[in-house]
């Protein structure tokens, strides 16, 4: 044993540790579960009672000097290799990343909005039946309920991903005593067949503004001020549509013009192109949480991120936009 002992010691006082490799080597030899230490406690383990406590306190000095080597070394070798960094080399062809093009659309929504005194609102994905559609008077029958439009959680159907972020203004019209002006960007899911243009998931911005005397007119207005800030056209329409959520309901169509092949194609030869959809909230979405519909009114809007992203970048696929492939996202 005193020999055994003795060896380490030696070993171990010998060793230079000069580099963090040298530091993993002196743990493999003397520390690591298989190394000399623990190979020294098992041989303890088998010495008769009065021995025991004959080594007992030296070998467990020898395990806290070896203990102690190591993590200085690694210190030591630590710092050396630090001090060896050269930080005025030339950086090797890091690549550059870019902003995603929906990011980019986003932002620039945001700030358009965000001049006319809208602030951001933000909601859960996971939404529950109550802020995803009861709440927005879509009655118990209706379709988009329906296991083919929306994905519901399997343990627990009260709850499914958000369809739209409408969800998101019924939570900021709980929370929030009027004037409301908030828009919602954020990523909803709809249990569609995946092609070209239309996919399972995509990013909406929708927009609510409830205060005293709202009409029609402010929200053509707000739409228009939208279309020239973005898109920097000056005409749009408004065609009759419907949703739970708002009526009256309209479509927007912003005129595009029609100067050349592209603007064919992507208005179908008819010069307009449909941006959003929007109205004016209905009385029943207030009285849902708790805003007078007597005294409030409002507009609201919503639009799809991806469909802006197509037109403006003439994108020919909505895949493109999620698989991340460099080649394409470095365009933007
Ligand atoms: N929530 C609607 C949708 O997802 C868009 C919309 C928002 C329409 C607000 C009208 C008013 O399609």
């Amino acid at each position: 044993m005193n020999e055994q002992i003795a060896n380490i010691e030696k070993a171990i006082s010998a060793f230079h540790i000069g580099s963090s490799e040298d530091a993993e080597q002196f743990r493999l030899t003397f520390l690591s579960r298989k190394g000399q230490i623990p190979a020294l406690f098992e041989a303890f383990k088998l010495l008769p009672g009065d021995e025991k406590r004959l080594y007992g306190k030296t070998i467990n000095a020898l395990k806290q000097k070896a203990e102690n080597i190591y993590k200085e070394g690694v210190k030591s070798a630590n710092q050396k290799q630090q001090q060896s960094v050269d930080y005025t080399r030339a950086v090797k062809d890091l690549p550059f990343g870019s902003r995603h093009p929906l990011s980019v659309i986003r932002d620039e929504i945001i700030d358009i909005f965000a001049r006319i005194g809208f602030d951001v609102s933000y909601g859960p994905e996971i939404e529950d039946d109550w802020h995803n559609f009861s709440a927005l008077n879509f009655p118990e029958e209706h379709p988009a309920r329906d296991m083919q439009d929306t994905f519901f959680v399997e343990k627990d159907p009260d709850f499914a991903l958000r369809t739209h972020t409408s969800s998101v203004q019924v939570r900021v019209m709980e929370n929030t005593a009027p004037p409301i002006r908030t828009i919602s960007p954020g990523r909803v899911y709809r249990n569609e067949a995946i092609s070209a243009r239309s996919h399972c998931f995509f990013h909406q911005i929708e927009g609510l503004y409830i205060d005293k005397d709202v009409s029609f007119a402010d929200l053509k207005q707000t739409i228009l001020y939208f279309a020239e800030q973005f898109f920097g056209k000056s005409k749009i329409r408004m065609r009759p549509s419907y949703f739970p959520f708002t009526e009256p309901s309209a479509e927007v169509d912003v005129y595009w013009g029609l100067n050349n092949e592209v603007d064919y194609r992507l208005t179908k030869g008819t010069g307009w192109l449909e941006i959003m959809g929007c109205g004016m909230v209905d009385p029943a979405v207030l009285q849902a949480s708790n805003i007078d519909p007597e005294v409030y009114s409002g507009f609201a809007f919503g639009m799809g991120v991806e469909r802006i992203a197509l037109n403006r970048y003439q994108i020919p696929d909505i895949r493109m936009l999620s698989e991340n492939d460099m080649r394409f996202l470095k365009q933007f």
